[in-house]
């Protein structure tokens, strides 16, 4: 894809995904008063006509959604192990009630929020997002939960405010590695304010239309879409609006390999692997890595006027 080129490219599950399995999860989330897919491409992507004007992004069309078995299976969470295949098992027993995500720092009310509060005070809705991991695999993922701004309005931002840190959970009777001395937790990630309150940028609380499961980050972690995975802090506790761009795990770690942006982009390689092509988690063969991670319409409007090979 010709990174000049920023129209996005809407997830299409619809069109590769088992028609039973996809028409009962439908039903189930019509009848839990879910927002569905249509109105998620509606507000989060244009027209597929548009979008089908390019060959390239006809053929991303068909994405299926990666299994449920595949997402809750495969996955990082450094905190218990670094064995993706072992989080799973290890976080199960993980306490995830009760709950609660403080919003602090550079607003005009701080405050608690238990989980209930946030499952009830703010609507939950399907979004269907591509998750690109910087290792180089992809998946396609059905969340749910809501978008961070409402979040974010609700304490409202001074005008000092310009940054935002997200802190999660760290628990070490209950997670193995948590004191390994690998890394230093509490795992801490970052966003620059107006990331923080794009559209795209949501807080899940569930996938499959199901409460999310330890390993993914239960009760509710961030999912920013067009950045690679670990932006995606798990078992939120913490949200701190800062005026200075935030400490993040990765970026203090090997600064020169995470960058604090850390946008998907197949123009900048990582710089130990190729960052062009991605494993897409059940199909066989590398796919094409978009720029933006297919979200660039939306979000290349934050970033004028920025190098993006500067600020990877
Ligand atoms: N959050 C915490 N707390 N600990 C982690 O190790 N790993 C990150 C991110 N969030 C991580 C985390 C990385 S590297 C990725 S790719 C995504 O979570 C993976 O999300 P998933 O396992 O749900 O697919």
């Amino acid at each position: 894809m010709d990174q000049n080129d920023y129209r996005s490219v809407p997830v299409n599950p619809e069109e590769v995904t088992p028609k039973e399995v996809y028409l009962s999860r439908r039903k189930f989330l019509k009848g839990m008063g879910m927002v569905g897919l249509g109105a998620l491409l509606a507000s989060c992507a244009p027209a597929i006509s548009t979008v089908n004007e390019s060959p390239a992004s006809t053929e991303d069309l068909r994405e299926a959604l990666t299994s449920y078995d595949a997402i809750t299976n495969y996955v990082n969470y450094y905190e218990f192990t670094t064995n993706k295949e072992g989080v799973a098992e290890l976080a199960q027993d993980f306490v995830t009630e009760p709950w609660s995500v403080e919003l602090s720092g550079l607003v005009e009310n701080p405050r608690r929020f238990s989980l209930d509060e946030l499952r009830t005070n703010f609507e939950q809705e399907e979004r269907i997002y591509r998750m690109r991991c910087v290792e180089g695999w992809s998946m396609v993922i059905p969340w749910l939960g809501f978008p961070l701004h409402k979040l974010l309005a609700a304490v409202k931002p001074t005008p000092q405010a310009r940054y935002v840190a997200f802190e999660t959970a760290l628990v070490p009777e209950q997670m193995n590695a948590a004191e390994s001395g690998m890394f230093p937790f509490p795992y801490r990630e970052g966003l620059r304010l107006d990331e923080a309150e794009h559209d795209l940028t949501l807080l899940a609380t569930g996938l499959y239309g199901e409460d999310l499961p330890p390993q993914n980050g239960a009760p509710i972690r961030l999912v920013v879409p067009w950045k690679y995975g670990f932006k995606s802090s798990k078992s939120l506790v913490r949200i701190t609006l800062v005026e200075n761009q935030p400490p993040t795990l990765w970026n203090t770690v090997a600064p020169q390999e995470y960058g604090f942006f850390a946008n998907v982009n197949p123009g900048v390689d990582h710089p130990r692997w190729s960052q062009a092509t991605e494993r897409r988690i059940g199909e066989s063969g590398r796919r094409a890595t978009l720029f933006m991670n297919g979200y660039a319409e939306e979000v290349m409007p934050l970033y004028e006027g920025m190098d993006l090979t500067l600020n990877y």
